[in-house]
């Protein structure tokens, strides 16, 4: 089964559990991950798509908030454009599609900090996806510059992968 994972980073924590979540998912099935300037304009044929982006302002991040961002690096952020962009373009699936989808965000209670995933979900849902499990969030520290991961959650991720991809086989044996 052939699983696309694309996501969305501006100082590199989502691009470390997508790629650990691709891990997991490589346990059983065939995985891509790639960064959302690099995915794909149609999703006619994947087995599954995983989708997963840094939480900005409550939701998936804007022009603005990106903005925001790169002004809080230095050497630029990992990420040019946004996953909400990227879903706005894509076509309606001729088939449903098997959907998961995550996000970074700070470790508080959802109605506090917003969520990108639940954002993207309800994209996604529109344009045909078949969600495999609820959205998952993956928590971040206020650093000095920037946020960072705290400990485990790379492993949280792999391990979310793993099981990802233990659904989706039991889906697909109907
Ligand atoms: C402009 C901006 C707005 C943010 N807004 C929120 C927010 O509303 N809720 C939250 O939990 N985290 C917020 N954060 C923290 C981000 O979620 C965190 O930086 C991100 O998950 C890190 O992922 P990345 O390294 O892949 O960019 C914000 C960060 C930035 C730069």
């Amino acid at each position: 089964m052939q699983v696309l994972v694309v996501f969305e980073s501006m100082f590199g924590n989502t691009e470390i559990i997508a790629r650990a979540i691709g891990k997991g998912l490589a346990t059983s099935c065939e995985v891509d991950v790639v960064n959302v300037d690099d995915a794909p304009a149609e999703w006619d044929g994947l087995g599954a798509l995983v989708v997963g982006g840094p939480t900005h302002a409550h939701g998936m991040t804007r022009a603005g908030t990106r903005k925001s961002a790169r002004q809080q690096v230095e050497g630029g952020v990992r990420s040019a454009t946004g996953v909400q962009e990227w879903l706005s373009a894509l076509p309606t699936a001729s088939r449903q599609v098997p959907v998961a989808v995550f996000d970074t965000r700070l470790r508080k209670a959802r109605w506090l900090t917003g969520s990108a995933a639940v954002g993207a979900r309800k994209m996604l849902l529109k344009r045909h996806g078949v969600p495999l499990v609820p959205p998952e969030s993956f928590f971040v520290d206020v650093g000095k510059n920037a946020t960072i991961l705290y400990d485990g959650e790379q492993e949280r991720a792999e391990a979310w992968g793993s099981r990802l991809a233990a659904r989706l086989l039991e889906t697909a044996a109907g």
